[in-house]
This record gives structure tokens, sequence and C-alpha cells, in this order.
């Protein structure tokens, strides 16, 4: 059995060659989403170590990319073999074996019979825009719908899709048209006020009744956009009724129902995808982030009966890329033959639950959600009144780093937990003694 590694920070951070580092990337690079000084020298599982020889946790999984953990070694191996054979064929163009196999894996993945195709792409948001094009071109309908808290990328139609924060659009104007963004159930904060599950999803019910007659044509719709938990928005977790609901309206209106995978599918929520807990089969699956462990790949996997009816609408170049398949076929195998999608069930049942022990004793935890090992708090000045605290979260991440503990937020006031799927309960009863020593340093700060 592996020995159990348990943080330890001997610096501050950032340390002394992470500063040199930090200062290279703060000249040269452009300036994007950087959220924490941490310069990492290597990964193994859950740890990182630093440049200065710090060893964290990551409960990011690099932003939701390492569901395998770091450097696995069956994926390494299977990255090594095909690097030394074949780095690149434009598999758009031609063939080759690792692209073929991947293309049946993923076919056969998630719910529903029937006969389902795939395209590769490089990154979540290109998968998004295939779904546009895809969506659109097959049902000849302009309009689209998606929900207020979504994200779902940051090109041009995927951005008008996102709808998660005004930073991620102001300057951009104008994007695609034919969006329209409606909102999600986001019980805690109900935009209607009312109170889950006496409300009876008018959120859902409201769609059909005022925005239908009032906005938008659902004739026109291509498609609904949907991420079975919202991630970037502030993981938040919609009742399952309400997806429900949503798929039905889809049906009756003959919109496709495209569900986001990119952050929450690949196992991290303890089933492959997450509308699986929704028991909700979708037109259109969106993947990437954990598809390759760490190596650029993305797709979308849809109905068969979708596929443009002639070459050359759609492409690409690296899509497919030899060696970014082997470490998707790579991951998949250890997922399932690891049990990692079981691990994320059981793993993340016991966080929840410590979570929510946590709750009880730190009042400005107000709201605690997540499924699998995709979990979340938001963090408020006081639960009555459910002030958020933005900056309270701040300093609640930055303390847990200087103990070895590496989070990001979402939302404006909530701190993701997404820790690679091989982890412990014992890692995460660790993870949580640290979280609680953090908020306890944080709240006296
Ligand atoms: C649900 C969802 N969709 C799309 C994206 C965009 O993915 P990428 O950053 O790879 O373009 C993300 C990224 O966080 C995401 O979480």
């Amino acid at each position: 059995m592996d020995e159990m590694i348990r943080p330890l920070v001997k610096t501050p951070i950032p340390g002394e060659n992470a500063k040199k580092l930090i200062a290279l990337d703060d000249q040269y690079m452009m300036t994007c989403t950087k959220t924490s000084p941490i310069a990492v020298k290597n990964g193994k599982g859950i740890v990182l170590e630093d440049l200065d020889g710090n060893l964290f946790y990551d409960f990011t999984s690099g932003v939701g990319v390492c569901n395998t953990g770091h450097c696995h070694p069956k994926v390494v191996q299977a990255v090594q073999n095909q690097a030394s054979k074949l780095l690149h064929f434009a598999g758009t163009d031609y063939y080759y074996e690792p692209q073929s196999r991947l293309l049946e894996k993923i076919a056969h993945l998630g719910p529903g019979t029937h006969a389902k195709k795939v395209f590769f792409t490089n990154s979540g948001t290109e998968s998004v825009e295939a779904a546009i094009k895809l969506s659109r071109f097959s049902s000849k309908r302009t309009e689209f719908m998606a929900f207020i808290g979504a994200f779902h990328g940051r090109t041009m139609g995927s951005l008008s899709l996102t709808c998660s924060k005004h930073v991620h659009k102001k300057g951009f104007a104008p994007s695609m048209p034919g969006v329209h963004h409606v909102p999600y159930a986001y019980c805690y904060r109900c935009p209607y006020h009312l109170t889950y599950p006496e409300c009876n999803i008018h959120c859902a019910d409201v769609i059909e009744e005022m925005y239908f007659t009032k906005l938008v044509d659902p004739s026109d719709i291509a498609a609904f956009f949907v991420e079975p938990i919202q991630g970037e928005g502030g993981y938040v977790v919609p009742p399952k009724e309400f997806l429900i609901k949503i798929k039905k309206i889809c049906e009756k209106y003959g919109i496709l129902f495209v569900s986001d995978e990119i952050q929450s599918g690949f196992g991290r929520t303890g089933k492959f995808f997450a509308i699986e807990h929704f028991d909700i089969v979708p037109d259109i699956i969106t993947m990437a982030k954990g598809m390759g462990s760490g190596l650029p790949i993305g797709c979308i996997q849809f109905d068969a009966k979708l596929d443009y009816p002639y070459e050359g609408a759609h492409s690409n170049t690296f899509g497919g890329n030899p060696v970014c398949c082997s470490a998707s076929l790579a991951t998949i195998d250890i997922l399932h033959q690891e049990g990692l999608i079981k691990n994320a069930a059981e793993v993340g049942k016991f966080f929840n639950e410590g979570l929510k022990d946590l709750q009880k004793k730190h009042s400005i935890i107000g709201d605690v959600r997540g499924i699998g090992l995709m979990q979340g708090i938001e963090i408020v000045k006081d639960p009555g009144s459910k002030e958020k605290a933005p900056g309270l979260r701040n300093k609640i991440i930055d303390v847990a780093i200087n103990k070895g503990l590496v989070t990001i937020g979402c939302g404006t006031n909530s701190i993701r937990f997404i820790p690679p799927l091989v982890i412990k309960k014992q890692e995460v009863a660790i993870a949580l003694e640290i979280i609680d020593q953090s908020i306890d340093e944080a709240v006296k700060h």
C-alpha cells in the first residue's frame, strides 16, 4: 500500500524559488485568471510539490482535469508509448488506431442505447462550439437557451452562453446573437424567492409559461445548454425534478438537450456523467478537462442522427491527436478498473458529511452542496441574512494554501473542492481539519 503523504509547508507561500518563476510569468504572460502563487515542480496522485519543496494536497485536480491523480503511471506509460510511435497525423482527415479505439469507447459511454457519434476537440470551449454548430445545423434553428450562472467557455460562441460573471463578457460585445438566459434552480438563493419543494419547481414551469410566450418562440430554439451541476457559477446542484422538467420541455418543442459535462464528467460525481444522477438521456454531451488526465483533449458525443450529411461542414487539425487519445483511453480504463467512480461516490459522501459537520461549527458556511467529489461551500457573513462574504472566502483559500491545501473559488463567494478521484477518506479527513483551522484563522483575521 502507498504510504500516505501529509501536506507540509516549510516556507511562506510563495517561497523564494516560486517568486522567481512568478516574476517571469508576470512579465510575459497575458493577464488571465491567476489565483494563487503556487509554482509546481511535480505532482503524484493528490500531492503537488512546489519549487521550494512544499507539499500540498491538490483539491482542484488542476481545475477539474487530473481525475486519475497527477501523473498516474498508466497514463504516463500510455503517453510515452504513443509519443515514440506517432505524434500527429490529422485524425479528421486520416486514420490511426488510438483515435478509432477512443471513438468507439466514447460512443458507448453514458445514458441511452441509441447510436452515437463523436467529434474530438482540444478544449472545453471548442467542444461547446462544436455543439453550437451541430445543433444549429441539424435543427435548422437559430436560437439557444442557457442558464444564468452558467459557464460554457470563453470563445465567442461559448462565451455567449456563459453567464456566471460579467467580467467574462465585459469589453467583448457583441456576443453571438440568439442566446436567451433564464434563472437556474439555485435553491439557496431562489431567484423567485420561493422555497423547495413547496415551489413545485416554478423556475422550470416559468420557462414555458412566460419566456416561451414573451421572449422567444420555442420552435426557433436549436438547443438548451445545461450544466447538470453549475461549476464556475458556484457549485449549484439543482433538484432532480428541475432538470427532468427542462428535458420534458425540450422534448415537447423539439429542442436538443446539451449536457455540458466538461467539469462534471469522467467520474467526478460518482457516475461517469453527472446527468446520470437525473435519469436524463441528453442529445449531445460536451466533454474535456478530465478526459485526458492532463493532456488537452475534449469531444462531443451526440445522437448519430444529428451528424452532418456531407464532409467539410465542421472539422479541425489537432482533434483526436494520437498521444491525447492514448491518454484518454488509459484514463477511461483506470476510472473503471481501479474503481475510481465508486470511490468518488463513497469518499464524496464522507466529504459532504464532514463539510456539513463543519457547517454546524462555523456559521459562515451558509451552504454545503455537491455530489461525489464535486463539493462546494458558500461563505456568508451571517447565515440569517446570507450576505455574501467574498473577502472572507478568499482569505480562507489563502490560509488553507499556507497549510498545504490547494482549493479554488467559484461563484462570488464559494469554494470548490475537487480532489483527484484516487483520494482516500483519511486524506479527506486531513483536508477537513485544514479547512476547519483555516476558517478559524480567517474569521479571527
Ligand atoms: C462546464 C464547463 N464548460 C466549459 C468550460 C470551458 O472549458 P475550457 O476552459 O477547457 O475551454 C468549462 C471550464 O471551466 C466548464 O467548467
